[in-house]
């Protein structure tokens, strides 16, 4: 057995921004011959028990895509039921964040969700916007591509050119480091429009479990990963 120094991520070597593409819900749902929204259910309660085990390690920003500008096309009885849980959970899930100190943010486009569920994500980033222990975002309508694009329109309104950290500010992520480590489950190799402009030199993770299977022992061995990965930067080895 590992000495307990080499089981844990040592601190420094901490991610400082991690990402999740929670996907797999539908096809743990299919397995188990349940409608799909079993499987986001499932993938709620796993995002909460995962999101909490990051700030217990000390990852002090945690982001999770949960509704893609592309989720838009799905069967709207599917769309419904997405929105049915955020309503369910939010307030419950904030409640608790708040106690933990941790404060909430949105990325993406709000104005496509329903209103009670827009006001209750906009009293959960006040009433937070002081919290201090560490940034919880949530993805909501966001795509890399439209985060771009709006960033774009913004700042050609000023009539001149910008330099990257200005443009930065523009970007529904200006109050986050860009993503150190990006893991997506459910088996897929891609992107899927997620922080395009700011995964530039993420570290990205990619596992089968599908997302209502995934744990905090997969967890530690992705942050352990991590930390013997060499970050160059487009740089030589130092
Ligand atoms: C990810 O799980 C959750 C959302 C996109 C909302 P999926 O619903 O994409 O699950 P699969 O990929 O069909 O299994
Ligand atoms: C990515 O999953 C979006 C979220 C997890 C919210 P999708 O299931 O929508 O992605 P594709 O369709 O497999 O690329
Ligand atoms: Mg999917």
């Amino acid at each position: 057995m590992k000495s307990s120094k080499t089981a844990l991520p040592l601190p420094e070597k901490l991610p400082r921004h991690i990402a999740f593409i929670m996907d797999g819900n539908g096809r743990w749902a299919k397995k188990r011959l349940l409608p799909r929204k079993a499987g986001h259910r499932a993938g709620v309660k796993v995002m909460r028990n995962i999101v909490d085990e990051c700030f217990t390690l000390g990852i002090p920003y945690v982001t999770v895509y949960a509704f893609s500008t592309e989720n838009h096309n799905r069967p709207q009885e599917e769309i419904d039921a997405l929105f049915a849980l955020l309503k369910e959970y939010f307030s419950e899930f904030f409640d608790d964040l708040m106690k933990k100190n941790i404060r909430v943010l949105t990325i993406g486009d709000l104005s496509y969700f329903p209103n009670d569920l827009q006001e209750d994500i906009r009293t959960a980033v006040l009433k937070s916007a002081q919290n201090t222990r560490g940034t919880f975002s949530i993805a909501l309508n966001y795509g890399g591509r439209d985060d771009i694009l709006q960033a774009v329109n913004q700042a050609v309104k000023g009539g001149q050119t910008v330099t990257t950290e200005e443009f930065q500010k523009f970007l529904y992520t200006a109050d986050l480091p860009d993503p150190d480590a990006i893991v997506r489950t459910g088996g897929e190799k891609r992107i899927s429009n997620f922080l395009l402009y700011q995964c530039a030199y993420s570290e990205l993770f990619f596992t089968d479990t599908l997302w209502p299977d995934f744990d905090k022992k997969e967890l530690l061995r992705i942050i352990s990963e991590y930390g013997a990965r060499d970050r160059r930067y487009g740089k030589v080895k130092s």
